[in-house]
This record gives structure tokens, C-alpha cells and sequence, in this order.
């Protein structure tokens, strides 16, 4: 029993991820006309830095570039509205020290940035007025005697 759970302890410990980035994931979209959502999980709570700064990187750009700073990690989640972007794809986010950005805590899969506003789920309301319009657009158009 005492191996197997020694084991077990030096796969915690040994883990390099403090933080793991659980959105934007693989392939997600972020819209630019919008807060973004972004969210993480700790894996030890107890050491794990208590704030980080956010890095965005990729999508063709020079260098990183600073989109939010002393984000509390306890939170999870946070929301955050991008600077002018060029919309794209391969694009990472970082989570780095807040006074040390070589120090790397977590990064993220590549992801798009879209312009626009992300797509909110529609009520099924909007259908109903459909059926008076039928004939609303259609210009007078006189008939050319033949
Ligand atoms: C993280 O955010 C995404 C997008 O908002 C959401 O779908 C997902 O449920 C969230 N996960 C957690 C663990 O909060
Ligand atoms: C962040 O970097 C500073 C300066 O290098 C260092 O003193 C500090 O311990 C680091 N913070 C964490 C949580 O690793
Ligand atoms: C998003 O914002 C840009 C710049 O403000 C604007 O030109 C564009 O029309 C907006 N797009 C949408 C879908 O709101
Ligand atoms: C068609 O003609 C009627 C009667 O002159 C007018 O009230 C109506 O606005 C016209 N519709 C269009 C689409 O031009």
C-alpha cells in the first residue's frame, strides 16, 4: 500500500501545470465586439500564484500583447474586452507572472478572434409575425402591354 501511495503523491507533485487553461479551447472563437470569457482551473490552490497577467499571442502579431493584468486566480474566470485586433486564428493566450512575463504559468490551445458579437441562443418567439408579410416587399410593377 505505502508504494502505491508514494506513487501517487510524485505524480502530484510532479505535475507542471499549476494552472490549466480550460477556455478558450482548441479552436473556440472569441468575438472582438464583446467581454470574452476566459476560465482556468488551479491544480493546488495553496501554492499556486495568486494573480497572473494575461498575454495574448499569435494572429500575426508582433509580440505579445498585455490584455489583462493581476487577474486573482482564485476567481477561475474572468471577462475582459479586446483591444483592436486583427481577426484571425492562431491565436494563444498566456498566463504569466505579473511581474515577470518570461515566467510562464499556463497556456492556452490556439483559438480564433472573430469580429462581431458572439451569437447569443434565440428565443423561438421571432417566427410568429412570419406569416402577414407575405406580399409586403413586392414592388408595383406595371405589365408591359403586349
Ligand atoms: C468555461 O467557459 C466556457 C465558455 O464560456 C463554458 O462553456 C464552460 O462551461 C466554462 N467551464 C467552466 C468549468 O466554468
Ligand atoms: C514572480 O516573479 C518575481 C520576480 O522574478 C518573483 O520574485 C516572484 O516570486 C514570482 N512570483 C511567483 C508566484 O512565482
Ligand atoms: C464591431 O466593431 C467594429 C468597430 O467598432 C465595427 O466596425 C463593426 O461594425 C462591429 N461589428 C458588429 C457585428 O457589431
Ligand atoms: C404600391 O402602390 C400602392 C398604391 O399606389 C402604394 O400605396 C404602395 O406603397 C406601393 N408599393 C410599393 C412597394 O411601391
Amino acid at each position: 500500500m505505502f508504494p502505491a501511495l508514494l506513487a501517487g503523491l510524485t505524480l502530484l507533485s510532479g505535475a507542471a501545470a499549476e494552472i490549466a487553461i480550460l477556455y478558450p479551447s482548441a479552436g473556440a472563437t472569441w468575438y472582438m465586439n464583446d467581454t470574452v470569457p476566459l476560465n482556468w482551473t488551479l491544480t493546488q490552490p495553496q501554492t499556486d500564484p495568486k494573480e497572473f497577467r494575461v498575454l495574448l499571442s499569435g494572429g500575426g502579431m508582433a509580440g505579445p500583447q498585455e490584455i489583462a493584468q493581476q487577474v486573482p486566480s482564485a476567481n477561475e474566470q474572468y471577462r475582459l474586452l479586446l483591444p483592436q485586433l486583427n481577426p484571425g486564428d492562431g491565436y494563444t493566450i498566456s498566463f504569466v507572472n505579473t511581474t515577470n512575463e518570461a515566467q510562464e504559468y499556463a497556456k492556452s490551445n490556439a483559438f480564433k478572434i472573430e469580429q462581431g458579437i458572439a451569437p447569443t441562443t434565440l428565443s423561438s418567439s421571432g417566427a410568429a409575425s412570419a406569416t402577414r408579410s407575405v406580399n409586403n416587399n413586392v414592388p408595383n410593377v406595371s405589365i408591359p402591354p403586349r
